[in-house]
């Protein structure tokens, strides 16, 4: 598959921008300030916003009433998402009586739904500027016109392309997101995603990979390979396997993780590439969405129950110590209680160490929003709760067969609640406390498990 790539004098364009507003600022250092909604995907565009804007001479405040340039990027997977963002932005109103100056933007997946985005632009007239995912290439240029005195309101509907060479301002830490592909062609039924993203479109290999060794140069120890379905990944043939193992291979990077994977895509050979390459981590995020049959294939998930436990078999039996993390929706438009009951089954027979659970929500021009059969709010919310008691139940009981095992964890902090622990993550996901202090943040250190603590576990130092 070929994709399209943001033409090169594009990106020309755009560090040109960049460097006529850094003239403009004349060594002014304005300070920026960026909200994220969402998945790791809209935080990773949020970086390379950020990269953008220091390229031009702004800091990052600390504070969004420090602010100079207040940037919203959105979401839109879920209704709650949506209201979040229209009071957060309408609080900018008073914020911009103290500071006239303030430039006030919105971007992201929710920008895409183009009468969402004319209701925010009416609604505040604050708002300067308004763009869309496709045209993350082209803020510089955006940027310029509304600092000219134009109220820009941006919006592509093609199917976007891939910006390569863009600059980056990764978040601090150790661990960090590389995108391989862009956009998702699944259709399931109750996504937004396939309509604000587009369609599929992967990254040459050579592109990530490269990618990949500046963020290890850079001290990052951790990658985490992002994509809608990283099992569709293809560049000119290349597939996600292989990927996977090239990446693998840079100096540096001790652990590799990916996500998210489609059960209908992950292939056996995915598996064995996990099992043979000692640096990717045993963990995978594996969406089962629902247990029953009937619902799946409503949701055109295009794979059944008996497949998805066929896929744990092959997991667990292959990648040794292997943790399975999973997103679950209930209340899908006509959802029965013996449904239901197919899900909470599904997910004490798998066990797994983390689920994610959400309350389906009705998203316009999706195929589910068009069912008939749409489940009452306060049915849903009850449906939830019994869901959310199961996992708690699966997740603790899973936390047991820990009890001794040995392991190693990259410390990421400290929590300060009650008796000061140091924190840190198995290869598995699992979070760990152990005593220690803030030296010890960003090193690896091998732990065995003496206890849990809610959905985590304690250690000792080995
Ligand atoms: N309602 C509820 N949950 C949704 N998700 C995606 N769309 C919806 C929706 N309309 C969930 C899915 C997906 C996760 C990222 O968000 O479980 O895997
Ligand atoms: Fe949405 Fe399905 Fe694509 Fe995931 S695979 S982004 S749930 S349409």
């Amino acid at each position: 598959m070929k994709a399209n790539f943001v033409d090169g004098s594009v990106i020309e364009g755009s560090y040109a921008a960049i460097e006529r507003i850094k003239k403009m600022l004349g060594g002014a250092a304005p300070r920026y300030y960026i909200e994220t909604y969402g998945c790791q995907m809209n935080e990773h565009d949020s970086e390379t916003i950020a990269g953008m804007l220091e390229r031009m001479g702004y800091e990052k405040a600390a504070e969004k009433s420090e602010a100079d340039l207040i940037l919203f990027n959105t979401c839109c997977i879920r209704e709650h998402a949506e209201k979040r963002t229209f009071g957060n932005v309408g609080f900018v109103k008073e914020i911009k009586q103290n500071n006239p100056g303030l430039i006030t933007a919105v971007c992201g997946c929710m920008m895409q739904q183009r009468e969402v985005a004319q209701r925010l632009r009416d609604r505040f007239p604050f708002v300067d500027l308004v763009f869309g995912t496709n045209e993350l290439a082209v803020f510089p240029q955006l940027l310029e016109r509304v600092m000219g005195g134009e109220r820009v309101f941006e919006i592509k509907n093609i199917d976007g392309e891939i910006p390569e060479g863009l600059p980056i301002r990764r978040n601090e830490g150790f661990s960090t997101f590389v995108n391989i592909m862009y956009g998702c062609n699944n259709f399931c039924s109750y996504c937004i995603v396939p309509y604000v993203r587009g369609r599929e479109r992967s990254r040459r290999a050579e592109d990530v990979v490269a990618e990949v060794e500046r963020a290890a140069a850079e001290g990052f120890t951790e990658v985490t390979l992002l994509g809608q379905n990283v099992n569709s990944y293809d560049d000119e043939g290349l597939r996600f396997p292989e990927l996977l193992r090239r990446v693998s291979r840079v100096e540096g990077l001790k652990r590799l993780r990916f996500m998210t994977s489609h059960p209908k895509d992950l292939s056996h050979e995915l598996v064995m590439a996990m099992a043979e390459t000692p640096n990717v981590c045993e963990h995978i995020h594996l969406p089962v969405q629902s247990g029953s049959n009937r619902i799946l294939k409503l949701m055109n998930r295009r794979y059944t129950r008996e497949h998805y436990l066929d896929l744990i078999r092959d997991l667990r039996e292959n990648v040794p110590g292997v943790e399975i993390t999973t997103d679950i929706i209930v209340g899908f438009p006509t959802e029965t209680e013996e449904d239901l009951e197919d899900t909470l089954s599904l997910v004490r027979e798998v066990g797994f160490s983390a689920a994610y659970s959400f309350a389906y929500s009705v998203r316009q021009g999706t195929a589910a929003a068009r069912m008939e059969g749409q489940i009452p709010e306060e049915v849903k919310k009850e449906r939830l709760q019994r869901l959310n008691a199961v996992i708690m139940e699966s997740v603790n009981g899973a936390n047991d067969k820990y009890m001794g095992v040995e392991g190693e964890i990259l410390i990421e902090g400290c929590d300060r609640r009650g008796e000061p622990m140091m924190f840190g993550k198995l290869p598995s996901l699992k979070m760990v406390y152990v005593n220690g202090d803030e030296s010890m943040i960003g090193n690896y250190y091998k732990v065995r498990i003496t206890g849990t603590r809610f959905n985590s576990l304690v250690g000792e130092l080995i």
